[in-house]
């Protein structure tokens, strides 16, 4: 459960990010498949080459849900609904995922914004992303 002060302190690091969606989800992204490249076969379709267009266009899609879900911080799980089908019901895509997909964005985040991850923003984001994930996997059974 986020308490109000794991929700400011979101907010305050989406603040940071979210002028820089594009950016910061691509390499997110480009991280996650060069770290842990079995996450590539969820995008056969795709060019995973540095530089490439569909990993931008992407990364600014997963960044900007997730500044909905901070937008919609009490009650992201309806403002992700339609996400949440999607995931479990079209691309199946395998919880474990999600947990290295999180690593590499706060990892981007921790590169651009040296000091802003204290521990405990550090634990606000990670619960706030791991209750996101929790969402988009909640309805594969
Ligand atoms: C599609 C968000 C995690 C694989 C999408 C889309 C969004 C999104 C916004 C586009 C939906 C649309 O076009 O209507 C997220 C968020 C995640 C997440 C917020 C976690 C917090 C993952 C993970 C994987 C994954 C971990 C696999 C490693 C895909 C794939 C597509 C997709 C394969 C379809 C891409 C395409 O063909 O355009 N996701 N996603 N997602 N996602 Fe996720």
């Amino acid at each position: 459960v986020l308490t109000a002060c794991d929700k400011v302190n979101v907010k305050a690091v989406w603040g940071k990010v979210s002028g820089h969606v594009e950016d910061y989800g691509a390499e997110t992204l480009e991280r996650m498949f060069c770290v842990y490249p079995t996450t590539k076969t969820y995008f056969p379709h795709f060019d995973l080459h540095h530089g490439s267009a569909q990993i931008r266009c992407h990364g600014k899609k997963v960044l900007t849900a997730l500044g909905e879900a901070v937008a919609h911080i009490d009650d992201f799980s309806s403002a992700l609904s339609k996400l949440s089908d999607l995931h479990a019901k079209n691309l199946r895509v395998d919880p474990v995922n999600f947990k290295l997909l999180i690593h590499c964005f706060l990892v981007v985040v921790a590169i651009h914004h040296p000091g802003v991850l204290t521990p405990e923003v550090h634990v606000s984001v990670d619960k706030f992303l791991c209750a996101v994930a929790s969402v988009l996997t909640s309805k594969y059974r």
